[in-house]
Parts: C-alpha cells; sequence; structure tokens
C-alpha cells in the first residue's frame, strides 16, 4: 500500500526512480510523484492518476539530478489529487518526504504546528509529518553533523502511527535518509548508488545487496557509505542479503496482463513449491524451515491460522487438510480479527501467519500478538525477506515468484500447496500409514502437469464467462474441502469485475442464500467426484428448480452433471485432498474472463492495492 523508492548515486535519478515506481505501481496506483535534489534546489512534479500521467508531466519538465524521493499513493487521507500526491514539502519547503503509512496523531500534531504559523496545501497525514521533521531540523544547530537524520529521529518520537519514509533537504544535497515503523523499507545497495525501496523488486537488476531494514530502524545514506541507527540507539546491527533475480520474472512476458501470466504461472510455482520437499522414501514432506524437530512437532496440540482475503482462504483449505490427514484441531481467523481478540492460547498451540507479501499490518500485528502471547509463530511467504519472514520463528517460503497482479493467483495455490505438504508431514508423524503417504505424494507431483492441463482448455471457460458476463450478482458454493474455494472464486470475481458475487458452503443455501436465486444470477458449483458429490448435486437441482442457471466445476469421467447443469468445466481426476489446487484455476480463468469482457482495469482494480500495509 504506497510504493517508495529514494536514490542517491552518480547516475540521474528521474529514470531510476521512475523505473522503480513502475515495479511498485501495485502498492497503490491513485497518484504519484517524484522530488529531486540538484544544486540545493528541490525540484517536484507530482500528478493525479496513474505512473503514465507523471511521466508524461516530467517530459515536458524533467528533472535533473542524482538524489532523489518518489511515491505512488493508494489514498488513506485525502482524495487523489495533485495536491494529496507525495511527495509532500515542509514549511519552508526546502524538505521532501514520501511516506508508506498512517500518522495516527496527524490531527493533533497539525493543531499544534497551524497555531505556531505552519501553512498546509494537502489534507494528508505526511504533510504533518514533513512539517514536523522541518520544525525539528530548524531547530535543531545548523552546525550539527546530522541534523538531518537528528530531525527525522526527533521528530519520530512525537509520532504515533506507521511508516515507512525517504526524506531529503535542500541544505544537504548528499543525504538521503530513511526510517521505518510497521511498513516496509529496504535499503538496495549498488555499485557506488544506493536506493531506499518499499519492496526489493523496485530495486531489483540496479542494487545486488540489500538490508531489509527493522522497524525503529533510521538509515542516513551518504555516497560513501550508510549509517544505521534507531530512535533510541545510535547505532543497529543489521544483515547484507544478496538480491534474489527476480526482474525477468516479474516482465509480462507476452502476456497482456500480470494476472493472466501468473495464472499460467502455476504449473512452475507449484513445482517451485514443492522442490525438494517430498520424501517418497519415508512418504512424507520436509519442511526444514520450520525449525521444529520430529518431537516438537508430535506435541503440537492444536493449530492457528492467520492471514487476509486470498491468504486467509488458503488457510481454509488447509484447516480442512490438516484436519483430515493429521487430526489435529484447527483454528482459521481473520488476521484483522485475531489482533484484537482475547483468542485462548495455550503452549502447545502453534500459530501459522500465512502472507504473500509478508507486509499484511493485521498479519504482521497478529504475529506479534501471538509472539507477545508466548506462542510459536511460523510464517507461510512468498516475499523472501519479508517482515513476517523475518518476525516468525521459521516457517515456509512458497518460493511462487514475484506477484504483480494485485488479484492474487499463483500464491493462493502455492499457499494451498504448502498446507498439503504441512498436513502430510504432521499426519505421518500422527495416524497416516506410509501407504497413505507414498500415494499422496505421489498424486502431489501430478499436480502440475494437471494444472496444466487445466489451463490448456482456457477456452473453454473464456466462453463461459463471456456468456455470463452481464450476470447481475454470482454465487460460488462448495462443500469441504472446496468451501474455501468458493470464497476464493468469489473473491477473484467481485475484485476484479465488481459483480457482487458470495462464496458460500453449498448447504448454507436452504438457509438465506436461496432467496437471491433467479435467471440473472448464476450459481457456480464446485462438485469434484469427493464425500459430498452427491449432496450437491442436490443443490444443484435445487437451483435449477428455481431457474438459476448452473456452472459446475466437476471431475473428468462426470456423466450426470451435464444433465444438470448449463455450463460444466471438467478437472482432471484426483484425490479430493487435492482438488482445490485444481479447481481454482477454472474460478480465476473465470474471473479474469469476465473481467476482460467487461473492459476492467484487470491487474489494477479500483479502490484495491496489493500490499496493504495499513490496518
Ligand atoms: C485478493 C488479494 C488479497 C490478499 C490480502 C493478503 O486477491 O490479493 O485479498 O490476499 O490482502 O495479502 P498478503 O497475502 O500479502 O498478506
Amino acid at each position: 500500500m504506497c510504493g517508495i523508492v529514494g536514490y542517491l548515486g552518480q547516475k540521474e535519478a528521474q529514470p531510476l526512480l521512475l523505473s522503480g515506481l513502475r515495479r511498485l505501481e501495485y502498492r497503490g496506483y491513485d497518484s504519484s510523484g517524484i522530488a529531486i535534489l540538484d544544486k540545493g534546489q528541490l525540484g517536484v512534479v507530482k500528478r493525479k492518476g496513474r505512473i503514465s500521467e507523471l511521466e508524461l508531466a516530467l517530459q515536458k519538465q524533467g528533472l535533473p539530478g542524482k538524489i532523489g524521493v518518489s511515491h505512488t499513493r493508494w489514498a488513506t487521507h485525502g482524495i487523489p489529487s495533485d495536491a494529496n500526491a507525495h511527495p509532500h514539502l515542509d514549511q519552508s519547503h526546502r524538505l521532501a518526504i514520501v511516506h508508506n503509512g498512517v500518522i495516527e496523531n496527524y490531527q493533533l500534531l497539525k493543531q499544534r504546528l497551524s497555531d505556531s504559523g505552519h501553512h498546509f496545501e494537502s489534507e494528508t497525514d505526511t504533510e504533518v509529518l514533513a512539517h514536523l521533521i522541518g520544525e525539528a531540523y530548524d531547530l535543531l544547530p545548523p552546525q550539527d553533523p546530522q541534523r538531518l537524520e537528528n530531525a527525522v529521529r526527533s521528530a519520530l518520537t512525537e509520532v504515533i502511527g506507521t511508516y515507512g519514509i525517504a526524506v531529503i533537504h535542500a541544505d544537504c544535497p548528499n543525504l538521503l535518509v530513511g526510517a521505518r515503523r510497521g511498513s516496509p523499507l529496504i535499503l538496495g545497495i549498488g555499485n557506488g548508488e544506493f536506493f531506499l525501496s518499499s519492496d526489493v523488486t523496485a530495486v531489483s537488476g540496479q542494487a545486488q545487496r540489500v538490508v531489509y531494514l527493522s522497524d525503529g530502524d533510521i538509515v542516513a545514506i551518504r555516497p560513501d557509505g550508510f549509517d544505521i541507527s534507531s530512535l533510541t540507539r545510535p547505532r543497529v546491527g543489521f544483515e547484507i542479503s544478496e538480491v534474489e533475480k527476480t526482474e525477468a520474472e516479474a516482465e509480462l512476458g507476452g502476456y497482456p496482463h500480470y494476472m493472466l501470466k501468473e495464472i499460467f504461472d502455476q504449473p512452475e510455482a507449484i513445482r517451485n513449491a514443492m522442490r525438494g520437499r517430498l520424501d517418497l522414501e519415508e512418504a512424507t514432506a520436509k519442511l526444514g524451515g520450520l525449525n521444529m524437530n520430529p518431537h516438537q512437532l508430535l506435541r503440537i496440540q492444536r493449530i492457528v491460522i492467520v492471514g487476509c482475503g486470498t491468504a486467509r482462504h488458503a488457510g481454509i483449505v488447509g484447516e480442512y487438510l490438516i484436519e483430515s490427514l493429521a487430526h489435529l484441531p484447527v483454528e482459521v481467523d481473520y488476521a484483522s480479527e485475531f489482533r484484537y481478540r482475547n483468542a485462548p492460547l495455550d503452549g502447545e498451540t502453534v500459530v501459522f501467519a500465512v502472507s504473500q507479501s509478508g507486509e499484511t499490518a493485521d498479519t504482521l500485528a497478529a504475529v506479534r500478538e501471538a509472539k507477545r502471547k508466548g506462542m510459536r509463530v511460523l510464517g507461510i511467504c512468498n516475499q523472501v525477506g519479508s517482515t513476517i519472514a523475518r518476525e516468525t520463528e521459521g516457517g515456509v517460503y512458497m518460493h511462487a515468484g514475484p506477484e504483480i497482479g494485485v488479484a492474487a493467483t499463483k500464491s493462493f495455490t502455492s499457499q494451498v500447496l504448502v498446507f498439503l505438504l504441512l498436513a502430510v508431514l504432521l499426519g505421518r508423524l500422527r495416524y497416516l500409514s506410509a501407504r497413505q503417504g507414498k500415494k499422496l505424494i505421489e498424486a502431489i507431483e501430478k499436480l502440475p502437469d494437471q494444472v496444466t492441463s487445466v489451463l490448456s482448455r482456457h477456452k473453454e471457460i473464456r466462453a463461459i464467462a463471456e456468456k455470463y458476463a452481464d450476470a447481475e450478482a454470482m454465487l460460488f458454493l462448495g462443500r469441504q474441502f472446496q468451501y474455501g474455494i468458493a470464497l476464493e472464486g468469489a473473491l477473484k470475481m467481485k475484485e476484479i469485475t465488481y459483480i457482487r458475487a458470495e462464496g458460500h458452503p453449498a448447504a448454507e443455501l436452504k438457509h438465506g442464500v436461496i432467496a437471491l436465486v433467479d435467471e440473472r444470477i448464476p450459481s457456480i458449483f464446485l462438485c469434484p467426484q469427493d464425500g459430498v458429490y452427491d449432496k450437491n448435486v442436490s443443490n444443484i437441482a435445487e437451483v435449477k428448480a428455481r431457474r438459476g442457471p448452473v456452472i459446475a466445476i466437476a471431475s473428468e469421467g462426470d456423466d450426470r452433471i451435464g444433465k444438470l447443469a448449463d455450463d460444466v468445466f471438467l478437472i482432471p481426476q484426483c484425490s479430493e485432498l487435492l482438488a482445490p489446487i485444481l479447481t481454482v484455476v477454472p474460478l480465476q480463468l473465470l474471473a479474469y474472463y469476465t473481467a476482460l469482457s467487461l473492459g476492467r482495469d484487470i491487474d489494477k482494480p479500483r479502490n484495491l492495492a496489493k500490499s496493504v500495509t495499513v490496518e
């Protein structure tokens, strides 16, 4: 949510900042801006709208200089407008700041500053922060060699809320200052150049090494190096990691949209998620990153899974998988609810935090809350080095590669696969026989090819999507292992098409949902061959009896379903435990092609952003 990029080096900053912003556009896309220092002058250009608007403005009025900050916005305080776009300036107009996060006490601070003569040009909390730092700067002696970083430090002690910031000042032509609390910020290190960014993908290809800054860190970057301190301590330790080469993967590769590319990435993504983790000989899965030996794994009495949106849906599928294979009680919660609940947790409970970005504010807060209560917290993340990955005791990386489309696709199937591996591992330590484990491992190995076969029939889904694109609303219905898929199918549909879509357990139809059914509202039933197939068939009949159109996602060889449903898509036959990975793919395609028919902005749907780093 909001992306920031800062640069200090020997090259012209503008093209590097713009290229970084383009890669961060998925984090927010209602306005953007850039500020560059040159010969003691601060140049600022900002525009409402997509980054292309900013690029157009910069073609007319370029900004020379080798140090600058930039921002792509997802509005929190104040509507999208040129004035509310970042960077924001202080009272003297000599300091520029870009900010990702929320300053909760900004109104109080704004009042105090206004009372002492400060004038504000925007409605944002960030401009208040700019003035606060500017005020602190003016109060410090000019001979202070660390005047700007000390001003940042002093202003931040007054702030309640979250921030990832980058700051420059016209008095300091060779200094870029960054700080973070609650919002991500990384320091990218290249050859004689440095970057600050919300996300390492913005600097991959430019920076070879990276420092993942920790909460409370303040970094001061000068041409000859950098210094990391904290709000309270003069110097703090840090680790430098190599930047993973993700650049090529983040390109569109000939696809019209990232979402479609990422849907088609799934065979490879799930292959990567299982690579080196299947042990056919022991008929189990290996998840060394959990940092738990078999005795510790056996002591687990209960699992709590927390996440948001799609990640929580993967957790729901995980719940059914773990309960089924390992007979362990599992509870799945919205991270945003969990963080404020007084959930009873005991020493034998393990909490799993699921997050593609590893930066979602609510999930991170849930991690911290569970840790505060002494729980072992493990992460299931995609983004290597992300805050959740670093703050958990261990976990499993999905290795899905960068996911740029705002609608999560390949991260979902990778998350479900990780839960499948976890369920096999926990199951084999409990009730699952070697024979059952081996059968499952062999079936899991076939999944990438089965997903490829589903994808190869994308035209069938496209035809169904075009047929129902003018639907008023849609219902997604599934039971047991397919319940989480019904929720996920509905989420995909609503977020990129804006069609009202609801996901429910199919049996809930009769308890109210069926009142919605009529000829304009199609119901999408997830009914592969499984233990509840006949129940689904009865529910389909109930919908048909009320003239509701039915789209069925069923298994190859099913010769009953075609007589009941209006449209059918068949997935390869597989165990009911694995079917969620296959049934979700046609639902992703259904949402994609429906959005395409409706002319929606698929990779950047309205009001959304990829990484939700505010509460
Ligand atoms: C939906 C979607 C969101 C995210 C949610 C959590 O397509 O992308 O619902 O799943 O914001 O994000 P992460 O997984 O990054 O914590």
